[in-house]
């Protein structure tokens, strides 16, 4: 067991993706059983006492690996020697607010956010936006922060990736672990695009094995809509799920994917597939050696271009509406 902790910091540490998230890094499952972690935990003050309370069920909870937890209103403090920021704290949208007002509360927290990191992170540190809207909110805080390799920041389109699988295994009635090569491309919102054109299931196309009415018409919009549904259903956004994702996205960072399949997350785009550079836009993608590479040389057809570019425009726009307002 290396001796020195990973340093993890969870923004938004006492809302509910936090209080799913939290327990899971502490016993390892974020970076793996022989990596011992120190949290350091980010709210807003108001919110500092609720961190308080799930730091001492953290101790409660006698984790082996744990090593410590800070708690801080101030971001400066909570990034200073970071291995992992997970920046799950965000502010969602409310009655009346448009999409802009959405995007300029969100560079009020992540442009800072980024620049505490560029002043304060250790030199390996790897960046998860989770808050949305994440790809949006990647690039605000890449944007602060110039000296941190542009490939450290990505989004989270694991949840998306985890829907789409669990879509396909239930309509096929496979297990899902027959099912590789499905990717997420674009924006973790509606306009994302859910490929099963290169998935495989059992080593066949898994395009090929299921009616072309129920791909376009049920598996999209549902795989899409998921996160509205769950709000529908459960009075609340998708909590434990995410931070699974979450998890899901870092382990796999950090530890390299599977041989012979890939996953998909948002990271900043080379121009692969047309997306235009600089744009943390979710690719197909495998990680080796702590880095994520886009899985090159598929062929896409016309059907699958529309949808990857209409998500890579809403993608677009979003980042002019932020440059407009001076986030970037
Ligand atoms: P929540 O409201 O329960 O918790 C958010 C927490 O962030 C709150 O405790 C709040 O005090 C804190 N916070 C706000 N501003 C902060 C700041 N400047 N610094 C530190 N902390 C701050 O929300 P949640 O359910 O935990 O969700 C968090 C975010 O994750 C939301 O934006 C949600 O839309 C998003 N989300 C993303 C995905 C995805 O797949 N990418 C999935 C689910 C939810
Ligand atoms: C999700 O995909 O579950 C969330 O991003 C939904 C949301 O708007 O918080």
């Amino acid at each position: 067991m290396s001796a020195t902790p990973v340093t993890v910091t969870v923004t938004g540490a006492a809302g509910q993706i936090g209080y799913a998230l939290l327990f899971r890094i502490a016993s390892g499952q974020l970076l793996g059983s022989d990596t011992p972690v120190k949290l350091n935990l980010l709210e807003i003050p108001q919110a500092v006492k609720a961190a308080e309370g799930t730091a001492m069920e953290l101790d409660d909870s006698a984790f082996g690996l744990l090593r410590g937890i800070d708690i801080y209103d101030d971001a400066k403090a909570a990034f200073d020697g970071a291995n992992v920021a997970l920046l799950v704290g965000a502010r969602p949208r409310t009655k009346g607010m448009e999409r802009g007002d959405l995007l300029e509360a969100n560079g009020g927290i992540f442009g800072p956010q980024g620049k505490a990191i560029n002043d304060g992170a250790a030199s390996d540190i790897r960046v998860l936006a989770v808050g949305n809207p994440a790809n949006t909110n990647a690039l605000i805080a890449q944007a602060a922060a110039p000296d941190v390799p542009a490939d450290r920041f990505t989004a989270m389109t694991r949840l998306d990736h985890n829907r789409a699988l669990a879509q396909l295994a239930k309509k096929l009635g496979v297990g899902l672990d027959e099912i590789t090569k499905l990717t997420i491309w674009g924006n973790h919102s509606a306009t994302q695009y859910p490929d099963l054109f290169h998935a495989e299931v059992g080593g066949k196309i898994a395009a090929e094995q299921v009616e072309r009415e129920w791909l376009e018409n049920d598996f999209i919009p549902t795989v899409a809509k998921r996160g509205a549904a769950i709000i529908e259903a459960r009075g609340a956004s998708s909590a434990a799920s995410a931070a699974n994702a979450a998890i899901d996205h870092v382990y796999d960072w950090v530890n390299g994917t599977p041989a012979g399949d890939w996953t998909s997350a948002a990271i900043p785009s080379d121009g692969s597939y047309g997306v235009p550079e600089g744009l943390i836009s979710s690719f197909p993608v495998t990680s080796e050696n702590g880095e994520w590479k886009i899985v090159q040389g598929l062929e896409i057809d016309e059907f699958s271009r529309s949808k990857i570019d209409a998500s890579v425009a809403e993608l677009g726009e979003e980042r002019d509406a932020v440059q407009k307002l001076g986030l970037l």
